[in-house]
């Protein structure tokens, strides 16, 4: 595996190869791995972009304090048969004078957006910037960020990206938690207290999973009519953010 840092390097490594895409902003758990073993299974060549991009975090959010080790990342990467590596500095993707910034209107208002915003510019224009530079013939997401993923899907439609989009299942922990980069912030016992998301989204009834999340500070517990249809929510556990969904229709990505 070769770990590429310019947008040059990424071209010319390339050159007219359409590879398999896996955009992350790096600390790898199996929710990442099995997005990028799927990638390795479609695609002659993969590419997983480590990236933790400034755009998508507010004043105020988890930007400085998001964990990073690209030796880590790099290591479980090579393992999984990753062949190139991109991670480039934020100079790289965001040069002096840049100014230009995708917006999906409607998608990116509620839920998420309404309580991050600008979070949705930031990684939609992000993803267009990956596609432009790595040109992949799939990339892959997670049912776990729905709203990310329809997004991006949206966008993909919009702007006729030549690309198919994959969405995985959502990877969980055995005590039902979503696999999150973030939970790493989460001390034995806010874990304990984080596991009653999962269980209140299982009801998949807003109002019951509302009542399991007593004592939580919660954002949102919302049917959101993406596709497929989810029930989606966020809570906030002592000073970490966790976001979550369980789809509502049979046969989709769960
Ligand atoms: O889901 C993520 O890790 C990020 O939002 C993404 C898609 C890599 C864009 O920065």
């Amino acid at each position: 595996m070769r770990t590429l840092r310019t947008i040059a390097e990424m071209r010319a490594a390339l050159g007219d190869a359409r590879p398999g895409l896996v955009p992350t902003m790096g600390a790898f758990h199996e929710g990442h791995l099995s997005l990028i073993r799927a990638a390795r299974a479609d695609n002659d060549v993969v590419v997983v972009s480590l990236f933790v991009n400034p755009s998508q975090f507010g004043p105020g959010e988890d930007l400085a304090r998001y964990p990073r080790d690209e030796a880590r990342d790099a290591h479980l990467a090579e393992a999984e048969g990753v062949d190139y590596l991109f991670a480039p500095a934020a100079e790289e993707i965001y040069p002096s004078g840049f100014q230009t910034w995708v917006e999906v209107e409607q998608l990116s208002q509620p839920l998420e957006g309404a309580l991050r915003p600008g979070h949705f510019r930031g990684v939609a224009t992000v993803c267009l910037k990956l596609f432009n530079i790595v040109r992949p013939r799939r990339a892959y997401f997670g049912q776990k960020d729905a709203q990310q993923a329809a997004v991006i899907k949206q966008m993909v439609r919009d702007l006729d990206l030549d690309l198919e989009l994959r969405v995985l299942p959502t990877v969980r922990d055995q005590d039902g938690l979503a696999l999150s980069s973030r939970n790493a912030y989460l001390s034995p016992e806010e874990r304990t207290a984080a596991s009653a998301l999962p269980r209140a989204l299982a009801t998949k009834d807003p109002e019951r999973a509302l009542a399991l999340l007593d004592g939580l500070d919660v954002d949102y517990v919302e049917v959101a009519d993406f596709d497929p249809r989810v029930l989606a929510a966020a809570v906030r556990v002592g000073r970490t953010r966790l976001i979550d969904n369980v789809v509502l229709e049979e046969g989709a990505p769960t």
